[in-house]
């Protein structure tokens, strides 16, 4: 592999779920463990911008450092009595690795049915929906150490997992390549279904004693009904964090918004941003090309041709009276390239 051959142009528009019209001067896709140290040294120290599926990037222009896709796939699985150890490559789907495991009755991710991107993204920022956070599964996430030029396994507890959070987008950010991550699953383990849209889902569906196969299906039947499919209308799922308040801010608040939902967190209470949002005026609101999702204001859609900026310049404007109405800062999810 030559290294003046390594990086090719590429347009970027299918690989970024907002859909953004944005092209990368430079462009590798790594599919194999033994490409990363050539690829590494042919950065010459340069700063790369590593993709994996683009479900959680908001371009708000071309990128102008190598742009390197994770594509390393495969799937290692050992059962162990009733544990099951999976080995995945972080270039895998993550909805087909949910889908993978239900199948074969591997019990843990059912709840994370239908999130957008790849498993190597998944640790990043600790993907969790309906009461389950994908931290909970994972053992290790195997990585090169861009500082020390060597593979690494980090253990579960060196990952610094919290709410949308970690390590690797916090204090070791653009550190670590995420090449593979290492789960533990359960053929036994209980269902998760004390999310109320769950439970009523499977009340609907008459569904006594759910398995995971219940569960996954109530799951990506809730998705659909409140959350836009990036291959049909460009967004990146929660473009907003949901804001942690502390006892004595959210009493504040409840005083004056008794029926706000709110749930306890570890220092607080977690508030629900989109509710926040859609309380402010913002939901289903549009500005042409881009706007509010009508359905879940947490979400911002591109209808077709917007820019990153002009979606960046929305949230802008989200956050400013978000803060004015409530007194809160919404922090944004979504990695922004500016
Ligand atoms: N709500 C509103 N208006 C809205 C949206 C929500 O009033 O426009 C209210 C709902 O009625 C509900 C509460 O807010 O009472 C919570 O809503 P929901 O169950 O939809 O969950 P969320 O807190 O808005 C989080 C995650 C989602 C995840 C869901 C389900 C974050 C930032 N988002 O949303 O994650 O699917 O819970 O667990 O934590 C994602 O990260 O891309 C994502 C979609």
């Amino acid at each position: 592999m030559a290294e003046a051959d390594l990086f090719q142009p590429m347009d970027l528009s299918a690989l970024n779920s907002f859909g953004l019209a944005v092209n990368a001067e430079h462009y590798f896709a790594l599919d194999r463990p033994e490409q990363i140290s050539t690829v590494h040294a042919a950065l010459k120290r340069q700063k790369c911008l590593l993709l994996g599926g683009g479900s959680n990037f908001l371009f708000t222009r071309d990128p102008e450092e190598p742009v390197i896709a994770m594509r390393i796939k495969g799937i290692t699985v050992c059962e162990d009595g009733e544990d099951v150890h999976l080995h995945v490559g972080a270039g895998e789907n993550w909805h087909n690795f949910t889908q993978y495991c239900v199948d074969r009755g591997y019990g843990g991710i059912e709840n994370l049915s239908l999130i957008p991107g790849q498993v190597g993204t998944a640790p990043v920022q600790n993907i969790g929906a309906y009461g389950v956070e994908v931290r909970e599964v994972i053992t290790y996430v195997d990585a090169f150490d861009t500082q020390q030029k060597e593979m690494r396994r980090l253990k579960k507890k060196e990952c610094g997992f919290g709410y949308r959070d970690s390590i690797f987008k916090s204090s070791q950010k653009d550190r670590f390549w995420i090449t593979a991550v290492g789960f533990q699953l359960s053929k036994s383990a209980p269902v998760h279904t004390a999310y109320g849209a769950i439970r009523d889902q499977l009340q609907a569906e008459g569904v006594r004693e759910p398995g995971i196969a219940d569960v996954a299906r109530a799951v990506i039947h809730i998705r659909k009904s409140k959350l836009p499919d990036p291959s049909e209308l460009g967004n990146a799922g929660s473009f907003f964090k949901n804001p942690v308040l502390s006892t004595e801010r959210s009493q504040a608040l409840l005083n004056k918004y008794p029926n706000a939902p709110h749930y306890p967190a570890s220092d607080g209470f977690k508030w629900a941003a989109g509710w926040m949002i859609e309380q402010a005026g913002w939901k289903g609101h549009r500005r042409d090309t881009h706007g509010v999702h009508d359905r879940q204001a947490l979400v911002l859609v591109n209808y077709g041709g917007a820019t990153g900026k002009e979606i960046f310049d929305l949230s802008s404007d989200i956050q400013k009276d978000v803060e004015k109405k409530f007194g809160v800062t919404l922090e944004r999810e979504v990695n922004v390239y500016l």
